[in-house]
Parts: structure tokens; sequence; C-alpha cells
């Protein structure tokens, strides 16, 4: 079976969140599916020299404003990738969706309707000659592909839509319509028009066939009005065709015992190990080097969303325990400043580094006895599932696929030996602070705290089940 993933970023090509893994992983988990897929995303600045061998593979004479090239190549981990090269649209420095100032880039717009248009071209036949069968689009920057698709009339591959973070939905003037080529038949309430305005998500959540997102719990959540961002309606309207299915992770790419971005290796039988990488990453950072003190981290983008608020709120209860705290992010300027007053007012045991680094990731969660994962609302959340594996046991609010990944160390948890982790209830900071101080309590018993960590990096979050599950949902559209 053939399938066009669509996404606005994929690992290791450019990543600004957990959307680029899992972008780059699934295809890779369901090759033993029988299932080839090839990637389209567009080629900012350093995508097509990743890509080897580079061919080109059709070209678009009006793309939103200029001309387009379809370039195809493979990624360092084998992935099939169909790069849009589009100067006009995303040759610039500055990130995927932000210019350097921090502010949207104003033609977000043409941008990434760009992305959608190449997918129908691709889908209906009209560029290359590989077709896919099933049209896979994320999030709201691919969201107008299955609206492209199905408005084109004709005879047209399925489409799915996976919703990584509903929060986000690329909202668009009406007086853009005829700009982003929709017919003004579409800007109805059952299919483009949001409020006044062009919905990117909205058009993928209207007219994909199946829609799907990372977790059970967020599945649920954004039907409801506190979680669904006003899509909820539709939401519960398509509830026949939507489904959750949790993320998994690159087991390779995220493995302690070979992970070449670590100082020291280990595994679930040498978990000793894991403290050298504690030493190192203080030394690195300058905090005190307190070998028994527990190492809590927060690696995330610092937003509202992510509740960092509610993590520095509960500061006190981690230094009064004993604790120390890094920090790895960048985000709102005002969470990356209260981040950074944090640590200027706790020299040596608070340290905050904002920026963007995938190998202090790695070596933040080789190092760390804990990880915090505060969100208010978390689609899936990977941050947690890589301490899991790393036997950093994560600290998780109540919600999404936080809620569906970590089981908290109840005294019952603990007892049968289920519990890998610690949650709260989301958005509560009096909950964080109790929810630490029963991982203070947990840590100064060693032997305790050891079996948590092996239970954590016992479970298994590979892509496996989740590859199953989305080639079961592929071949419910297109039966071999
Ligand atoms: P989201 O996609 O909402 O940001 P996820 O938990 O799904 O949240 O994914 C976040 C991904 O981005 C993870 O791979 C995490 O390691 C990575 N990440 C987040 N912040 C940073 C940072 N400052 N430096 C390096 N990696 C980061
Ligand atoms: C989004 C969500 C995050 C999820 C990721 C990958 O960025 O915010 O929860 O893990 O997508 O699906």
């Amino acid at each position: 079976m053939r399938v066009l993933s669509v996404a606005s970023e994929v690992y290791p090509l450019v990543k600004t969140g957990g959307l680029a893994d899992v972008a780059g992983a699934l295809p890779q988990a369901l090759a033993p599916h029988g299932i080839e897929i090839k990637t389209l995303v567009p080629a900012y600045p350093g995508v097509l020299d990743r890509l080897h061998p580079r061919e080109n593979y059709g070209s678009v004479a009006d793309l939103f404003g200029g001309p387009a090239r379809v370039i195809s190549g493979r990624t360092t981990s084998g992935a099939e990738v169909l790069a849009i090269h589009a100067p006009h649209l995303y040759q610039r420095a500055g990130g995927p969706y932000l210019a350097p100032g921090g502010a949207d880039w104003p033609d977000n717009g043409p941008r990434f309707a760009a992305l959608g248009w190449v997918a129908r071209l691709l889908g209906l036949g009209l560029l290359g000659s590989w077709q896919p069968q099933i049209v896979h689009a994320h999030d709201w920057q691919a969201g107008l592909a299955p609206a492209y698709l199905a408005l084109a009339g004709t005879a047209r591959p399925a489409t799915v839509i996976t919703i990584h973070n509903i929060a986000f939905q690329g909202l668009f003037p009406y007086a853009d319509l005829y700009e982003l080529r929709l017919p003004p038949r579409a800007f109805t309430i059952d299919g483009v028009e949001f409020h006044g305005r062009i919905g990117f998500l909205k058009a993928g959540l209207a007219f994909a066939d199946r829609l799907t997102t990372v977790s059970p719990s967020y599945a649920r959540e954004i039907q409801g009005p506190q979680h669904g961002h006003g899509l909820d309606g539709l939401l519960r309207h398509r509830a026949g065709v939507l489904s959750g299915i949790l993320n998994g992770i690159d087991t390779a790419a995220w493995d302690p015992a070979s992970d070449p971005m670590i100082a020291e290796r280990y595994d679930a039988e040498h978990l000793s190990d894991k403290a050298r990488n504690a030493v190192i990453l203080r030394r690195r950072l300058g905090l005190e080097p307190r070998p028994k003190a527990p190492l809590f981290c927060i690696l995330s983008r610092l937003t509202q969303a992510k509740g960092i608020d509610l993590a520095l709120g509960a500061l006190h209860q981690i230094l009064s325990g004993g604790g120390q705290l890094a920090i790895l992010g960048a985000g709102e300027p005002l969470i990356e400043a209260a981040a950074r007053a944090a640590a200027e007012a706790h020299p040596g045991q608070v340290v905050t580094i904002i920026g963007y680094d995938e190998s202090l990731a790695h070596q933040f969660q080789a190092a760390a006895d804990a990880i915090l994962v505060p969100s208010r609302t978390e689609p899936c959340g990977l941050t947690q599932l890589y301490g899991l594996r790393y036997g950093t046991l994560p600290i998780v609010a109540r919600v999404g696929g936080l809620a569906d990944s970590v089981i908290d160390a109840s005294d019952a948890a603990l007892e049968d030996g289920a519990a890998t982790g610690f949650q709260f209830a989301a958005g509560s900071v009096d909950a964080l602070r109790d929810a630490i101080a029963r991982a203070l309590v947990l840590f100064a018993q060693p032997e305790a705290w050891r079996a948590v960590q092996r239970r954590a990096m016992s479970r298994d979050f590979s892509w496996r089940t989740p590859a199953r599950r989305y080639a079961e949902l592929y071949r419910s559209l297109v039966p071999a």
C-alpha cells in the first residue's frame, strides 16, 4: 500500500517539537506491514542538504506565487522524502513557522496551503509517477490536503488527518479564500469556515475520511469544550471516525544502552552507571556537585500550555527537599524570563538553558532522576516516554497522553510493582507539590526507587503497537 504522509516537520530534517519525531519514525515502523510511505515536507533551508541521493521528482509552474520543484531523497534514517523546493515560500532565515522576531510569517496561509496543494497534485496523480492510495495529513499545516482532494470532484485517494495539537488551528481571513485556491462553496460551517475565518485544521477535520489523534485520553478530551478549542462540536459529530492512537518512540534513537549523545551508557541492570551522566551534566551546567541530591529536569517548549509556571511555583518543594533543577527550553519570553530568574535566585541549585539542543536533551534524560511534565493540556507528550526509557521517573499532569502513559506510584501500584512515575491533577500547583514530595520520599529509599526505574524502563513504548493500529486504520480505508 502506498501512503503519502504530509507534515510541516520531520526528524532528522527539521524539528521544533514532537510532530517531527512522530512523522520521522512512523514510516519506518509501518514498513514491516507492507506499507510504503513517502513524506511530503517543505524544503526549508538545510533540508535538501540532508537528503541523499537527491533527484528531481517533478515541478509546479506556479505554487502560490512562484515556481517550485519537488525533490525526492532519503534521510539518514532511510525515510523516503519528497521535499517542496519553493524558494519564495520556504528559503528564508528564521523558523518553519516564525520569522526571526518571533511573529508568525505573514504569509503562513499560502506557505502551508502550498503543502496541501502539492499533496493534492500527488494524490490525484498529477505530479510524478508514484500515486498514493492514502494521503495522511498531520496538524493544521497539512489540513488543506484532505479538503483540496475532497473538493477536486474526481477520483481521489482516501484521507486521514492526525491532530497533534488542537490549540494550533491555522486561521486566516475570509478575504484569502481565492488566493488559497478554495472555492466559495467550501466556505460553509461543514466546510473550511470557522467563526468567519478559514480554518486549516477545521478543513482537515471536516473533509478527511478518518480523524486520529495521539492518545486515547486526548481523543476524549477534545470532544469537550475545555480541550476542544471550539472544534469539539465537529469532533463529536465525527466521533464515529475519530480514534486515539498513543504515539510510540524511536527506541533506537532513544536508547540509554547505545545513545551516542550521552557520556555513560547504561541499562536497567546497570543503573549505577546512570549517575555518572549526572556528575558530568552538573559540572557542565554549573550545578553544585551533590551526587546524592535528586536531580529534577524540565525539557520543554516554555509555554503556558506546558505548565512551566506551575513547576516554578513548586520549586520550593524541590529545593527544600534537597533537590536540584535543570531546565532546557525555549518559548514565550515571559516564561523564559521566569525560568532564568529562578536560576539566578538559586545559583548552583537551579540552572536554566534557553535554547534548543538535541544532544543536550539526551544528556538531560540520561542524567536526571525525574522529569517534570506539568502540562495543562498534552495531546501525547514524548519527553515522559523518553524519561521512562531512561529510568528518569516522570512527574506528570493527569491529562491527555501523560495520563495514558505513566502509572502513578500510589501505595497500591508500588506494592504490586506497576508504578512507573507520578501523576497529579493538571493545573494545580498544590497537587504538583504533593507529587514532588512523594517522589522525594521514594527517592530516599534507593531500592524502592530503583524498582520503579526498572519497571519504567521495561515498558514497551516502541512503535510496534501504534504501527499496527495505523496499519489497521489504513486497511479499513484501502482493503488489500
Ligand atoms: P511538543 O511537541 O508539544 O513540544 P513533545 O513532548 O511531544 O511536545 O515533544 C517535544 C520534543 O521536542 C521532544 O523530542 C523533546 O526532547 C524535544 N525538545 C523540546 N524542547 C527541547 C529543547 N529545548 N532542546 C532540545 N529538544 C527539545
Ligand atoms: C504535539 C503535542 C505533543 C505530541 C506531539 C507528537 O506537538 O503537543 O503532545 O507528543 O505533537 O504527536
